[in-house]
């Protein structure tokens, strides 16, 4: 039974209409070359590109306009000032709603970046170089990624909830030498010290890092270790400080993100490809128009911020605004405060807020006035129908299509949505692929699927916003995604295809889970556990969380003759908060005298997910445990938690 809702009527120019879409979507996967280059003219080049793609998923080995040189810098600011320096490139919403915002036109950004990248260059930073990020939601943190692509630095923007110790792995990592900062952040009223976890992570073995530059962005006092640290307003000025041309294929940017095992990896993306994929899809996906502000409430620590904040909105000349806070402060209407503010059209944020806010109920969102929206997006896990009829009834009024945008880190930009003006729409499901998109459903032996079925989501050509590699690993790269169905990149998503070709994303197939829209690798926790001195042996698996979509599950096993007890268990969650950061904190941990192993050793992780799940009656045949009753002992503790 087909749950379609019918797009709203609207008199909004769209891009795309449905036979349009269906027109473009032939010609990107009959010919991707000649459609690429085409789109590819949405972008100012040093020299234009003549070469689609080169590549191939076996081995892998991936290049798109390989012969165009470009800056993504220029693109989404300079190229702006000759008609439209006194557009609004960028609004600041600051967390305390009574502080001053703070609007940016086109030409001030072309300033700003100026003074950052000049700033930069004082420290020494080169082309090439990898430069780490770790800053608030400010308008300094925009400025410091465009400031690098200007001057051909790699930008590795850690996201600042992370801990000292998970900066200090990313820093070691790519070999970063610089760091760009801030004395601190602030969120929901209260100061994140970012300063002096950089200074933390400094201290780490074999972090070898030259330069750190500190925005002062708060009241919050700072160490500022002489010769290393400086001042951005002490360095930046206003010397001409022109775009650097960059190959297609010039790294951009690392962001780190987990995977189901292992350390966090460095996705690279590079210049050419992410910059049309990104312009393209904003363009298409939002519909968006000249003169409409536009809202993206991630964090640019996040590669929807990095898309979807930054690159894709200015590459268009849009307006976007920057939100320091979170959605809960000074109360539950925050969001629907800022959009009337602002005028927002367009809002794109994720499942968790919409749920979480569904929770408190509608007043909060009915006595705002939201008749500026015109669009409202979804990204970054599945979002429940009742979330989203929530979104579409209360938030939207019925008027506003809404978009469930599904992509990934190593996607670039989105992958499958349906488009405002072309499509209808249906509770939960993503819709339809972008141009030059291939999904394949196939099974657990790789066998493809045809239909309506339910089966694991692969793409069976690339696109010019594809990952190119894992930094300084090509063989994780291949190994992780290439190797699973040979000859396709595996997205470790499960997905169900309907009778109207619509795809809707069941959730991670592998040892990832999604907390709040974050992608966390159950494998980082687990490492994070074993660390501390009393802990034999973790396993960590996700559950059904009614706002957060997964929350996290530890099993716990202690060393012989330990004790589990309240206190311990409040000290290793506040122990992996160390390691990793607040937002792998578990959500329950249970002590167990043992972990169900097959006789080989090996973990029964689809038993333990099952306890977690609460669910008792599928658990499976057990008999092959080395120790079938542990797994009842496993149960009673679930029962009586
Ligand atoms: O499981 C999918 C889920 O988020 C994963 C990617 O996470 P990350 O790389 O952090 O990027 C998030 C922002 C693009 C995917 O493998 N996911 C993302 N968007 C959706 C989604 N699941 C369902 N529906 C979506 N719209």
């Amino acid at each position: 039974m087909s749950t379609m809702v019918p797009r709203p009527n609207s008199d909004h120019p769209t891009h795309c209409t449905s036979e349009q879409y269906s027109d473009l979507y032939r010609q990107s996967v009959d010919n991707p070359d000649a459609f690429w280059l085409g789109q590819a003219e949405r972008l100012d080049w040093y020299k234009k590109p003549t070469k689609g793609g080169e590549w191939s998923f076996d081995p892998a080995q991936i290049a798109w306009f390989s012969d165009g040189s470009l800056n993504l810098c220029h693109n989404a600011v300079d190229r702006h000032l000759a008609e439209r320096s006194d557009d609004v490139a960028l609004i600041f919403e600051p967390d305390d709603p009574d502080s001053p915002t703070r609007t940016l036109t086109y030409g001030d950004l072309h300033q700003e970046v100026t003074g950052m990248a000049n700033a930069l260059k004082a420290m020494g930073v080169t082309k090439g170089e990898r430069v780490t990020l770790y800053m608030p939601m400010i308008v300094e943190g925009v400025l410091a990624m465009l400031a690098c692509a200007r001057i051909g630095a790699i930008h590795s923007v850690v996201f600042g909830g992370f801990s000292p110790e998970a900066l200090a792995g990313r820093l070691k990592d790519c070999g970063s030498r610089f760091v760009i900062t801030a004395d601190g952040g602030l969120r929901g009223g209260k100061a994140v010290p970012l300063k002096a976890n950089v200074d933390a992570a400094l201290t780490h073995d074999g972090v070898d890092v030259s330069a750190v530059l500190v925005v002062k962005h708060t009241a919050m006092d700072v160490t500022m270790s002489e010769g290393r640290d400086h001042w951005y307003h002490d360095l930046a000025s206003d010397a001409d400080c022109p775009c650097e041309p960059m190959n297609a294929e010039d790294p951009l940017f690392i962001l780190y993100t987990s995977g189901s095992t292992g350390t966090p990896k460095g996705v690279l993306h590079t210049t050419g490809g992410y910059g049309v994929w990104t312009a393209t899809t904003f363009h298409y996906t939002f519909d968006y128009q000249p003169g409409e502000i536009y809202w993206c409430t991630a964090d640019i620590g996040w590669v929807t911020g990095h898309s979807y904040i930054v690159y894709g909105p200015l590459m268009n000349g849009a307006t976007s605004v920057i939100f320091e806070g979170v959605p809960n402060y000074p109360d539950h209407g925050r969001f629907w405060d800022v959009i009337d503010k602002h005028q927002v059209n367009i809002l794109y944020t994720a499942p968790t807020a919409i749920r979480a806010l569904m929770r408190e109920g509608d007043e909060f969102v009915t006595s705002r006035d939201r008749s500026s929206l015109r669009l409202l997006g979804s990204v970054g896990e599945p979002i429940n129908p009742e979330a989203w009829r929530w979104y579409f009834d209360v938030v939207g009024e019925q008027r506003c299509p809404i978009i469930d945008t599904w992509w990934q880190t190593e996607t670039g930009g989105v992958m499958i949505t349906t488009l405002p003006g072309a499509h209808d729409m249906q509770p939960g499901s993503a819709g339809l692929p972008f141009f030059g998109i291939t999904p394949q459903l196939v099974d657990g032996e790789g066998a493809v699927l045809d239909g309506a079925v339910e089966g694991n989501l692969c793409l069976t050509g690339s696109w010019p916003g594809q990952a190119r590699s894992v930094y300084g690993d090509h063989d994780r790269f291949i190994q992780t995604y290439f190797s699973t169905y040979k000859g396709k990149y595996f997205t470790g998503d499960g997905c169900k295809r309907d009778e109207d070709g619509y795809y809707r994303i069941t959730g991670r197939v592998d040892d990832v889970i999604n907390v709040s829209g974050h992608r966390m690798g159950t494998a980082e926790v687990e490492s994070a556990l074993v660390l501390h001195s009393l802990v034999a042996e973790a396993a960590v698996v996700g559950y059904p969380h009614d706002i957060k979509g997964q929350g996290i599950y530890c099993y716990v096993t202690l060393n012989a003759g330990e004790e589990g007890s309240d206190e311990l268990y409040a000290e290793l969650r506040q122990h992996i908060r160390k390691e990793i950061g607040p937002i792998a904190t578990p959500d329950h941990l249970q002590f167990t005298d043992g972990l169900p192993k097959t006789r080989s050793g090996k973990i029964m992780r689809r038993i333990l997910r099952k306890i977690a799940e609460n669910d008792f009656g599928s658990l499976g045949d057990t008999s092959t445990l080395a120790d079938p009753s542990l797994v009842d002992r496993l149960i009673e503790h679930r029962q009586n938690k």
